[in-house]
């Protein structure tokens, strides 16, 4: 790990060696108001969760659960990593998400959905209605696609109400389901439907974003072929419909395979499905993510562990109460949306505001009027949201009544000037400001302040977690002392129960990526011997806090979402044209980061002009508009190594505008300066900006 104007002499870019050097930020003290109304102001909490506690501190998040059997030993590392927490016991999540919560809240607002079209009238739906609408969702899966426990279900659906009916649906039946952001191309969801094996598809006909209608079933045809040619068979398609109250097909004529939902649930009003109790340890849901090789990893998370870390932080970190308003951003098709809209607040029967659309449309001020309409009191999103918001209309927030009293960031570092634009303007210094750290294996929070009791510092997440105890380690595996503020790995000493169960079907993988690296004894079964690689760069400071520089692989964090660069090259090879690809990433000030396409031809190809078009296009079909990147450039010759190896960190650093470094040691020096050359005629500013054939994109979280 070096500072960012330091450029090391390894072939592969990290992006924490560009990563944005913040100065050490003033604390602030959370705002007194908040204080005196959180879920946790004692500090005692700390003592509950040190050390020596541990694993047995996690029973007070279990608690916060229902279980239809209690469990006998909280953590068994007898095949460490793959860890079992709470073994022996068994319950449903559904159960847990919402029949638990009848007797005390049915006519409570579970979710209140706003539709993007700002003509068309918000829905609430109750604890009651929710209850309803599962159970008859589960009774179509069970009796009309056949799924039964275990099996997998692939969910590919836009933020309507549908999304986490469809999901509390399959855990009721202890299905597994594996939702695909809705974002992500027909190719792309393809691929997830194959490596889990799912055998059905959930989706809807459409759906609005960004002032358009977007077509899903033709997405859902072009899914089907593409789990075909991996060699898995969709047998059932089931078809949401975004306006159930409008005549008109819903299901292609294929109708042994299609099924339109909301006429067979008229059919089931009143179906009752008794939620099956699974034991702690059987995976509730896939979530699918990039890593360094081009294959998505289907990262498996548990029932008992899972829930009882996402309900515990939702408590702790999200400082839920039985009374707010709380509306999370991300899309549900995230790991944020699945622990911080579905299934932590569920379990604490929150009411949660759910938005369809753009937070920019019609008008930048769409997101603060939502806001003030219907009261949220707890807002969470990310940098990238905060910082097109605050671009397209920075005083938006004081028109409006706005009652903000905490207010979450998640996804990226944040610049310490957007986050006082974040706790000035839009909390009016009420709101406590949470910066949390985590990754969708990690399953929950594993970095952050706890709102009422740690003081708030600009551009860091804080200090460990409860229960969590990270280390900074260097690429030799020796740790960085404590609060030296010096930058190294991050890693995990310790398991916890939100932890990912493996990568599923591919175990090795789990093993690889994550433990090897700093494991102290091959067939230990003691954790303290598995150390988890979190792939992300940081500093600790001195008080404690962590700052997250950005990743230390070859993962590139788009606007708070996970590209690998091979994916996104592995698209680009299927033009035939391309030669090579490299994908780096490049600092954008909106987004955070955004990849950058080099490409060379095969000799004699045709028009560059066409092939950037092509390239374009590939990206965009094999993995979805978020990958879009911001320049495509063919080169007449990468930089590599005497060993043939593309200098990504080269490219990198001219995309950057920043010092190549020592480029003495390159098979062709010569191709720097002719690339160097190209980037200055077209001029930084207006890099070869990409056609766009779709309008613009989005942020999503
Ligand atoms: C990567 C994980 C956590 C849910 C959303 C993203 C980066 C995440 C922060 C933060 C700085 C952050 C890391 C991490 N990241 N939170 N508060 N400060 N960086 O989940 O798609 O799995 O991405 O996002 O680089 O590894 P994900």
């Amino acid at each position: 790990m070096s500072s960012p104007r330091e450029t090391p002499n390894d072939p592969e870019v990290s992006e924490a060696q560009i990563a944005v050097h913040w100065k050490e930020e003033p604390r602030i003290d959370p705002p007194a108001e908040f204080v005196a109304q959180a879920n946790v102001a004692d500090v005692a909490v700390r003592g509950r969760f040190a050390i020596g506690r541990f694993p047995e501190c996690f029973r007070e998040y279990a608690e916060l659960l229902d279980w239809a059997t209690p469990w006998h030993t909280t953590l068994d590392t007898e095949r460490a990593p793959f860890y079992r927490w709470f073994v022996g016991g068994t319950l449903n999540a559904a159960y847990n998400c919402v029949d638990r919560h009848l007797a005390r809240h049915a006519s409570k607002p579970a979710f209140i959905w706003v539709p993007e079209p700002e003509g068309e009238p918000s829905r609430v739906l109750t604890y009651r209605d929710l209850y309803e609408h599962v159970n008859a969702f589960a009774a179509l899966l069970r009796d009309r696609a056949g799924v039964n426990a275990g099996d997998r279900v692939t969910i590919h659906l836009p933020m309507v109400p549908e999304l986490p009916i469809s999901m509390l649906a399959c855990a009721r039946l202890g299905a597994i389901h594996s939702v695909v952001f809705g974002g992500f191309s027909g190719d792309a969801c393809g691929v997830r439907i194959a490596d889990s094996g799912s055998r059905v598809l959930v989706t809807m006909d459409g759906s609005y974003r960004n002032g358009k209608w977007l077509d899903h079933r033709g997405t859902a045809d072009v899914a089907v072929a593409a789990a075909r040619r991996e060699g898995q068979e969709v047998d059932h398609r089931l078809f949401w419909r975004r306006h159930p109250e409008r005549p008109g097909a819903v299901a292609p004529p294929a109708a042994g395979r299609d099924l339109d939902v909301n006429a067979e649930l008229r059919r089931r009003r009143g179906s009752l499905v008794p939620p099956v109790p699974m034991p702690a340890e059987a995976p509730l849901f896939l979530m699918y993510t990039s890593g360094t090789t081009g294959r998505p990893k289907g990262c498996q998370h548990s029932t008992g562990g899972y829930l009882a870390y996402a309900v515990g932080t939702s408590r702790i970190y999200q400082d839920l109460h039985p009374e707010d308003i709380y509306w999370c951003l991300a899309d549900i098709g995230w790991i944020t949306g699945h622990s911080y809209i579905v299934y932590g607040p569920l379990a604490l029967a929150t009411t949660s505001v759910l938005y369809e659309g753009v937070p920019t449309f019609p008008d930048p001020a769409r997101t603060w009027r939502i806001a003030a309409k219907l009261g949220v009191t707890t807002l969470h999103t990310s940098p990238t949201t905060i910082r097109l918001l605050r671009k397209a209309d920075p005083d938006g927030p004081r028109r409006f009544d706005l009652r903000f009293k905490h207010l979450t960031t998640v996804g990226e570092p944040i610049e310490p000037e957007v986050w006082r634009w974040y706790y000035e303007t839009v909390g009016r210094k009420r709101a406590v400001i949470v910066d949390t750290w985590w990754q969708t294996e990690t399953g929950g929070v594993l970095c952050s302040t706890i709102p009422g009791l740690d003081p708030m510092k600009p551009g860091s997440t804080g200090p460990a977690a409860l229960g969590i105890f990270p280390s900074i380690v260097d690429d030799e595996g020796v740790e960085v002392p404590a609060g030296s503020g010096r930058a190294g790995n991050l890693c995990i000493r310790n398991p916890w129960p939100g932890m990912f169960q493996t990568i599923w079907g591919d175990p090795e993988r789990f093993l690889a990526t994550y433990f090897r690296k700093y494991n102290r004894a091959p067939h230990s079964r003691d954790w303290r011997d598995w150390p988890y690689f979190a792939g992300d760069g940081a500093t600790q400071s001195a008080d404690g806090y962590f700052r997250v520089l950005g990743r230390v692989d070859d993962v590139i964090n788009v606007a708070g979402h996970r590209l690998g660069t091979k994916e996104i090259e592995s698209a680009c090879l299927s033009v035939p044209d391309v030669a090579e690809a490299a994908v780096v990433p490049v600092h954008d000030e909106l987004k955070g980061r955004r990849p950058e396409v080099y490409l060379a031809l095969k000799p004699g190809s045709a028009d560059p002009g066409a092939v950037v078009l092509a390239v374009a296009r590939a990206i965009e079909n094999q993995i979805g508009k978020i990958a879009r990147p911001r320049a495509i450039r063919v080169v007449p010759d990468m930089p590599k190594t005497r060993s043939g190896k593309i200098m990504r960190r080269v490219l990198s650093a001219l995309s950057n505008a920043q010092d190549v470094g020592d480029i003495t040691t390159l098979a062709n020096p010569e191709a720097v300066a002719a690339i160097q050359a190209m980037i200055d005629v077209r001029g930084r500013a207006s890099p070869a900006r990409v056609p766009d054939p779709a309008g613009p994109s989005d942020t999503n979280q």
